[in-house]
């Protein structure tokens, strides 16, 4: 790669958010928001969440929760990558309202993918990450008596899955949106990003600069970032991406991260598995998505025949949180498959 290639869009674009942004770059189309703002003032938020630095196995964890005063489950909601949760704070807010104060809602951040650099420049895998959150679930979950339901984004469903696997008698539901769950060969962004998170220099280059423009004077960063992003994004969208993204230590573990994705998603997706627990698994895929692409779709139906999937064809992305309508748009989607799920079972 040469110094040119290094500005430009692709390259620029690895900089950033990877399962956020590539989809983005690489296509023209463009969010069509047709619940604008007036859909949104129709909740009126009850609750706002609150974040807490907690000790989760040792490694300090970003937790960002909903507390209802007497909830009949619990959502535990995980990322993608990167695993900053306060991308996801809209959405979960509505989610809590949607749900009528019914469930609390806990969300996790990733090791390290985190404003402050705790763990002093270690490298956490995916394993590592997974491990993370089951060790959370049996610590912290202890007292929950209540059932859990799993909600995770991109990397965030695999995860999800791993840990349904894991911790069966207490999840009662998992639900994988815009689900990365195997390497999609077809997808020329994902080679690019494969091969970028395969090179130590590239990946300390890509992270230095990334950590350069976090240390710009926040109105600055967050004018070049909104030039690459687009004006869709939500102003604590891209707050949190200025303050945790745009860290040296949080790109380094998002690329590392990364390629130990590929690395284990080389894999087929667990069938068996997921056939087994047809009637407590859903996804949401969306259209061009190529963490999450069709053929996936297609293939979790002829997989897992009447399993709950959905297409989002709203035009809200992969990267759906990081704007108000899309986080409105999908907690509505998730709101209602909970309570499809909880009024099934009860019947
Ligand atoms: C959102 O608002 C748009 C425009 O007012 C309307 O057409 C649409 O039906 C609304 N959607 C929902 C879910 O309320
Ligand atoms: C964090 O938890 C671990 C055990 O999981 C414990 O050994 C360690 O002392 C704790 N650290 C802090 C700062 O509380
Ligand atoms: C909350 O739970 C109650 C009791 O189970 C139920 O009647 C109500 O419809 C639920 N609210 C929502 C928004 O799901």
């Amino acid at each position: 790669m040469n110094s040119v290639s290094l500005f430009s869009p692709t390259a620029t674009s690895l900089i950033f958010p990877l399962s956020f942004i590539s989809r983005r770059i690489f296509s023209t189309r463009r969010a069509n928001f047709q619940m604008g703002r007036e859909n949104l003032s129709l909740i009126d938020k009850t609750k706002h969440a609150n974040v807490r630095l907690c000790n989760v196995s040792g490694y300090k964890t970003d937790l960002l929760e909903i507390h209802a005063q007497d909830p009949s489950f619990h959502v535990l909601f995980i990322p993608g990558n990167p695993g900053v949760i306060s991308f996801y704070t809209d959405f979960l807010e509505s989610l809590y309202d949607l749900l009528g104060g019914n469930a609390s809602i806990t969300a996790i951040g990733h090791i390290s993918h985190s404003e402050k650099d705790w763990e002093l420049g270690r490298l956490f895998s995916l394993q590592e990450q997974i491990d993370h959150k089951t060790s959370f679930i049996e610590h912290e979950f202890q007292d929950v008596e209540v059932p859990i339901i799993l909600v995770g984004h991109s990397i965030g469903a695999y995860i999800s899955l791993e840990i349904f696997r894991r911790s069966q008698e207490k999840v009662i539901y998992c639900i994988g949106l815009y689900p990365f769950l195997a390497v999609n060969t077809v997808s020329s962004t994902q080679s690019v990003i494969r091969r970028l998170a395969a090179s130590q220099i590239l990946c300390a280059a890509l992270s230095s600069i990334g950590g350069l423009l976090g240390k710009m004077p926040a109105q600055m960063s967050g004018v070049v970032v909104k030039k690459f992003i687009g004006k869709s994004w939500s102003s604590s969208a891209v707050v949190s991406l200025c303050t945790c993204v745009l860290q040296y230590h949080t790109i380094r573990n998002m690329l590392f991260m990364a390629m130990t994705e590929f690395e284990k998603l080389s894999e087929k997706p667990d069938w068996a598995f997921m056939r087994e627990k047809k009637s407590q698994i859903a996804f949401l895929f969306g259209v061009d998505d190529h963490w999450g692409p069709l053929h996936l779709y297609e293939e979790i139906r002829k997989q897992v025949p009447n399993a709950r999937v959905a297409v989002e064809r709203e035009g809200h992305t992969h990267a759906f949180s990081c704007s108000e309508a899309g986080s409105l748009w999908v907690a509505q989607h998730v709101a209602s498959l909970i309570k499809n799920h909880i009024s099934n079972s009860n019947s």
